[in-house]
């Protein structure tokens, strides 16, 4: 069955649900329906080409329609395309993969990796793998978790359970019990009125001290962080403010999770987001980045501490967690041949240089009368909307700045993404000096416009 573009436009609300929208909304407006990709840009079913801003999902990272990839993941499909990794059968691309790993995060002294489908999964995994460390410890009461408003860590419950953001929670109340959230560093907005970013990650270091010691430690088995916060709106801590996370979490010997689902693999400027805070964590849940999502793939890495508690000898540790695609052999080969451009590109790198361009380019957003505050490190940005710069009262996605905003973007060439009232930049790590221009362009292009027709 080959759609027209119209029909493909009308059928796709009625039978597609989306994530994260109201499906109503879905069936109000056309959908902008990708058809192929190349690079940093994607092309829609009418042939229109936009620069991708937000690497689809904060994802693609070595870009579209790598070669690499594609004959990585061919040669595989013609050998095998899947076997699963339970028990005790295994397949070559997952192993090799699973060495790799290991040695890229060698200096995070990573031992062991328990491979699933993306991001939430990889989570669920981290808070599991948690709790039975904790219990093949002789501690089973150690079953809480503590993570920060703001934070994102998937849809799964483990997951929703440690979310920050009450729009990602409400709907599907109740939650884990025995999860709770501390202030996140967010400089632009805190309870504290705080304007250094040192002072305010010293407040927020002491919430997260004073909550394990009301939790009890001896109840408390892991905190969960993203090392730059995501979804929330990009939300950069002070560089002291992991190495005080890190600290703290040992004085009460409670496990420290990285979630680097978006910060894994070069996005902030370094391997990993752990990395660029000079912090080993005890476990990383890692997806997207991993083999730029051409196919689905998550990964959880433990340290020695914790896989020690598994091997001790006489003591049953059965892992009774995986998926049947944890170690999918086309993911791991399209995570084999991606890593390999990761390296040989030095994406981390570029990440950094571009990174810096994109994030000095935007400080002139500034003088937008909507724009609170922009902020970012590495190719992860964000501009922050406000109807008003003294309340600093949100200006949400659906009001008619932000959909003016959006579709002048579009209409300009680029896909941009607004998520409550952040819009937020996470380009494929490939990008240039070149697109940053570009993108600078179109951005003005669009404010300047918003601006004018909704005042
Ligand atoms: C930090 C973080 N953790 C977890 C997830 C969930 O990943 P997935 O959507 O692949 O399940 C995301 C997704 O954006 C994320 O940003």
């Amino acid at each position: 069955m080959k759609l027209t573009p119209e029909a493909l436009r009308q059928a796709n609300a009625q039978h597609m649900l989306h994530p994260m929208i109201d499906p109503k909304a879905v069936a109000l407006a056309p959908p902008l329906i990708i058809d192929r990709a190349d690079g940093v840009h994607v092309f829609d079913i009418d042939g229109r080409r936009y620069l991708d801003t937000v690497a689809s999902l904060w994802n693609v990272n070595v870009g579209h329609n790598r070669p690499e990839l594609k004959a990585a993941i061919t040669v595989q499909l013609d050998r095998l395309a899947y076997y699963s990794t339970f028990q005790n059968t295994s397949n070559p691309p997952a192993i090799e993969l699973s060495a790799r790993l290991m040695q890229m995060f060698a200096p995070e002294q990573m031992k062991k990796v328990l491979f699933s489908s993306g991001g939430s999964d990889a989570v669920e995994t981290a808070m599991k793998l948690a709790r039975q460390y904790w219990q093949l410890q002789g501690r089973a009461q150690r079953t809480k978790f503590i993570s920060l408003k703001w934070g994102y860590h998937g849809v799964h419950f483990g997951g929703a359970s440690l979310n920050g953001n009450p729009l990602f929670r409400t709907a599907y109340e109740p939650l884990m019990p025995g999860c709770f959230q501390v202030e996140a560093p967010y400089l632009y907005r805190n309870p504290w009125g705080e304007t250094d970013p040192a002072r305010l990650a010293r407040l927020c270091a002491d919430e997260l001290d004073r909550a394990i010691q009301y939790q009890g430690p001896d109840t408390v088995a892991a905190f969960v962080g993203e090392p730059v916060l995501g979804a929330g709106g990009v939300i950069v801590p002070h560089e002291s403010y992991w190495p005080l996370l890190r600290a703290i979490c040992d004085k009460h010997g409670v496990l420290l999770i990285s979630d680097e689902v978006v910060t894994g693999f070069g996005r902030i400027g370094s391997l990993c987001g752990a990395r660029a805070w000079g912090v080993a964590p005890d476990m990383m849940a890692m997806a997207k980045g991993i083999n730029s999502g051409y196919v689905p793939l998550g990964a959880t890495l433990l340290n020695e501490r914790v896989v020690s508690a598994f091997e001790q000898p006489g003591v049953p540790a059965a892992l009774m967690h995986g998926y049947t695609y944890s170690g999918h052999a086309l993911a791991c080969a399209a995570a084999n041949a991606n890593l390999d451009i990761v390296a040989a590109e030095d994406l981390p790198g570029n990440a950094a240089r571009v990174g810096a361009l994109l994030n000095e380019g935007l400080k002139q957003f500034m003088r937008y009368a909507h724009v609170g505050d922009v902020r970012g490190r590495g190719l992860m940005s964000a501009i922050e909307l406000v109807a008003d710069r003294t309340t600093k009262a949100p200006l949400i996605v659906g009001t008619p700045y932000v959909q003016t905003l959006v579709a002048e973007a579009r209409a300009q060439g680029a896909i941009v993404r607004v998520q409550g009232n952040r819009l937020i930049l996470s380009p494929p790590l490939v990008f240039t000096a070149a697109d940053v221009d570009e993108t600078v362009r179109i951005l003005h292009a669009a404010f300047g416009h918003a601006e004018r027709s909704v005042s």
